[in-house]
């Protein structure tokens, strides 16, 4: 397609859409026999004419059929659409009576007949009309060229797929500013959220300008185009969408002060503002040729975002925290019904896949590319690949070709990673031969297939200086590495920063794990050792052991400078990680488990909980540096541990929950006086509710906190559905008690849990089957349950696949948990 005319007239009972495309035959996409199929659900079609003239056409509940086309021509379709009750949130809708679209990945044919698949590019210009009172702002990709009182016309030089389309329609306030490329051209930067909110935007506009000068530092790659707009608004399904020059945002995502963001949120924002903006150029100049390339943009542009994030802040914390999540719930996803390789075979429902694995291990994969090549071959691959394919909608092969073709290496035993699912296994075993002052190192794979991997390790003198450090390249099924003049028997640091997603096992005994959490230079194998070690004491008591290693981390807290560090040291792993770790999954005793070692933590460290609170608790002026987030992290996980303390609980949490300066202070006290039965806690929750019923983020908070209390139980949760905040069609409200709740799992998993959430589940299926089978995939581990649950899971499966109506989306995740 030349170019694509598109005429919004946006009415308050209806939308007409109007389009003119341009159509020449391009013999690579279409088969010879000069028809066309168009894709188009849920619209209405009012005429349709090609060079001007009626013609025949097959018309189904899918899209239109066109036959005996001519090798170029004009179509000209007219059509009415309904973004007035548009719940689903795809295409074109509503959010606090502004319009806004998301077309990725399948929303454009909700707004008109196109061919609707990422490898056909075109030229867009967009007419808007509408009410020039209610919708003073009128929005579209690319350049303004004409605008008055009730309308405006926009063009796109960069030709696109229809998946980046975006247009935006509203009453907002804008936030303007600009940024002067590297090679001085000027782009006018613009923020547009609802009126209320313009006095939490200019941390987003901060960071949309680190991303700009980050991307040309690091990755040296400029903006295109003279504007760039980000739109924040309260309904969307998911963090933000990358519309080339018009972002449109989660308003989670771009608002943010200390007031009402922790130093998570912060960071977050910046985080996808990042995001959105490297899609740029991965994804947006570059671009997938079809959907299973997925991973070719979105795990490339998370690797480009954890990049970011770790040049601007603690890149070992980023590390941690990201390692943590994959781990929690990548690896669960990879081991349940829904496990997918990165790269997708197939799909029903292509909304299903913009998954963990995609995303996350994605990066993964990428960041393994990065590895073997180092950064300055890295970016060699990179320019490469702008060479060759700028302007392109391409597969993963060709990625990956240009980063072996800049560099010469052979990446074709690595091609495992995108096509085959699961966590790879990998053992270790060791030996020490003491008369040849050898140390061997045997490494197998208990893999269906053999990976291709980088294992990063350090091998340790018992002062802890490094002896020997680097790369082992793991490509066979079983390889034997000899480390000779290895003086006395070295004590191994594997997989330092996590250097490939795998699972790992290795014969380090439990006092060599002691000592490399007191020892180990690489932050991530200090934390992996606490969280193995943390593990075997919940799940299996040992006295001894616990005692020894509660000495170490004594000596920790005492001693280590990063308080980040410690904070996520002394964080006991989560429910969810433990889950994954016993064979059949008792929420009961996980849960009693968990909290036994929080007491024993507590028993033992009491004063030394206290003594830190203490010292860390001042009044300061807030500041987003790595050591004021590390102070208020380990701050607070004492507070989460002395708060189980009859002693100082509320006491303690009340006094920061009533001078908190920054909401990072405030959410954990609440948090704390929320979880627990005391004589403060429904005051907490009527003052946090007046001081912030305005603020929709942090209300957000108030529902989680409430929705994932070890107290709320199902009446609790429908009390809270009650509330006059609650809305059933603003997902990230939804997440916030429905998901909080599904998280909730002593409180969860029962019958009348799951009956109110399929109740649920029903609803969404008529109303937004995107998020609903978002939630539903809780249901995806009902075979690792104890028996009583498990059978409630699946009746619970069996009564929504038996319901009729069932959308793809929810089908498709209900009929493979059922397999
Ligand atoms: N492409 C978006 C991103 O990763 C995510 C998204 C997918 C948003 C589908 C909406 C719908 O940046
Ligand atoms: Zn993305």
């Amino acid at each position: 397609m030349h170019t694509t005319e598109l005429s919004f007239d946006l009415r308050d009972d209806e939308t007409l859409v109007s389009s003119k495309i341009h159509f020449y035959k391009n013999p690579k996409y279409q088969a010879g026999d000069n028809s066309l199929f168009l894709d188009g659900i849920d619209l209405e079609l009012i005429s349709l004419v090609i060079d001007g003239e009626r013609v025949d056409y097959e018309l189904s509940d899918k899209g239109v059929q066109l036959r005996h086309l001519k090798g170029e021509f004009v179509l000209e379709i007219v059509n009415r659409i309904h973004p007035e009750n548009n719940t689903s949130l795809n295409g074109l809708y509503q959010s606090s009576g502004n319009y806004c679209s998301q077309c990725e990945a399948h929303g454009f044919r909700q707004i008109t007949y196109y061919l609707d698949r990422p490898d056909v590019l075109s030229v867009f210009t967009t007419h808007i009309k509408a009410e020039a009172g209610r919708y003073p702002v009128l929005l579209s990709n690319g350049n303004l060229s004409s605008a008055s009182p009730g309308q405006a016309t926009w063009h796109d030089p960069t030709p696109k797929p229809c998946y980046l389309f975006a247009l935006v329609a509203g009453d907002f306030a804008v936030l303007e500013d600009h940024y002067t490329t590297l090679s001085g051209r000027e782009v006018a930067l613009k923020i547009y959220v609802e009126k209320h909110n313009i006095g939490k935007t200019q941390f987003a506009m901060d960071s949309l300008k680190r991303s700009f000068a980050w991307d040309e530092s690091r990755f040296n790659l400029e903006y295109d185009l003279d504007i760039y707009m980000i739109v924040a608004v309260d309904d969307f399904n998911m963090g933000a969408m990358e519309n080339k020059g018009l972002n449109i945002f989660n308003s989670t995502f771009v608002l943010a002060d200390p007031k009402t963001a922790t130093d998570k949120d912060f960071i977050n924002v910046e985080a996808v503002i990042g995001h959105e903006y490297f899609h740029n150029w991965t994804g947006n100049r570059v671009t997938c040729q079809d959907w299973f390339q997925l991973s070719l943009k979105e795990g490339l542009t998370v690797f480009r975002d954890q990049e970011f994030t770790s040049d601007l802040h603690s890149r070992s914390i980023k590390r941690i925290e990201d390692v943590n999540a994959l781990r929690t719930f990548q690896f669960a996803e990879d081991a349940g019904p829904m496990r997918h390789p990165v790269r997708p075979e197939s799909y029903i429902e292509m909304n299903n896949f913009y998954t963990l694995t995609v995303y996350e291990k994605g990066a993964e994969v990428i960041r393994m590319i990065h590895s073997f090549l180092g950064e300055v071959g890295f970016q060699k691959g990179m320019k490469l690949y702008f060479d060759r394919h700028d302007g392109d909608a391409i597969t993963i092969d060709d990625f990956v070709s240009s980063m072996s073709d800049a560099n010469e290496f052979d990446f074709s035993k690595f091609m495992t990673w995108y096509s085959q699912p699961g966590t790879p296994t990998i053992n270790i075993k060791t030996d020490y031969d003491e008369k040849n002052e050898c140390f061997y190192v045997e490494v197998e794979q208990d893999n269906e297939f053999d990976y291709f991997l980088p294992l990063n390790y350090a091998l340790l003198d018992d002062q802890g200086s490094t002896l020997k450090e680097g790369v082992l390249t793991i490509q066979q099924q079983k390889q034997t590495f000899v480390f000779d003049q290895i003086k006395s028997m070295p004590i191994p640091s594997w997989l330092r920063g996590f250097s490939a997603p795998i699972h790992l096992l290795s014969d380090l005994t439990f006092e060599q794990q002691i000592f490399l959490v007191g020892h180990d230079s690489d932050a991530y194998v200090v934390w992996d050792s606490a969280q193995q070690i943390w593990l075997s004491l919940i799940l299996t008591p040992n006295t001894a052991r616990e005692l020894l290693f509660f000495n170490a981390i004594e000596k920790l807290v005492q001693t280590r400078q990063d308080k980040s560090l410690v904070s996520e040291i002394l964080t006991l792993p989560s429910e969810r990680f433990l889950h994954q770790k016993v064979v059949v999954i008792d929420v009961f005793d996980i849960h009693q488990k968990r909290e036994e070692m929080a007491s024993k933590v507590l028993g033992r460290f009491k004063s030394l909980l206290l003594e830190t609170y203490h010292s860390l608790n001042h009044a300061k002026v807030y500041q987003l540096t790595p050591e004021a987030v590390g102070e208020r992290s380990l701050k607070n996980t004492c507070l989460y541990y002395l708060s189980k303390d009859k002693g100082s609980n509320p006491d303690l949490a009340r006094t920061q929950f009533e001078q908190a300066n920054c909401m990072t202070d405030q959410i954990a006290a609440f948090s704390a006086l929320v979880a627990s039965d005391n004589s403060y806690k429904k005051q907490a929750i009527s003052n946090f509710y007046q001081t912030f019923e305005q603020d929709v983020q942090v209300m957000d908070k108030f529902f989680a906190v409430q929705s994932t209390s070890p107290l709320a139980t199902v009446a609790d949760i429908k009390q809270l559905m009650e509330h006059e905040l609650f809305s059933f069609n603003t997902p990230n409200r939804l997440r916030s008690v429905i998901g909080g709740f599904t998280q909730n799992y002593i409180n969860f998993h029962n019958q009348s849990g799951y009956e109110f959430f399929t109740d649920i589940i029903l609803k969404l299926n008529q109303s937004n089957p995107q998020i609903g089978a978002r939630l539903v995939s809780v249901y995806n581990h009902w075979g690792r349950f104890t028996p009583v649950l498990k059978q409630l899971q699946k009746q619970q499966l069996e009564r929504i696949i038996q319901s009729d109506d069932l959308s793809n989306d929810i089908f498709e995740i209900v009929q493979a948990a059922l397999k």
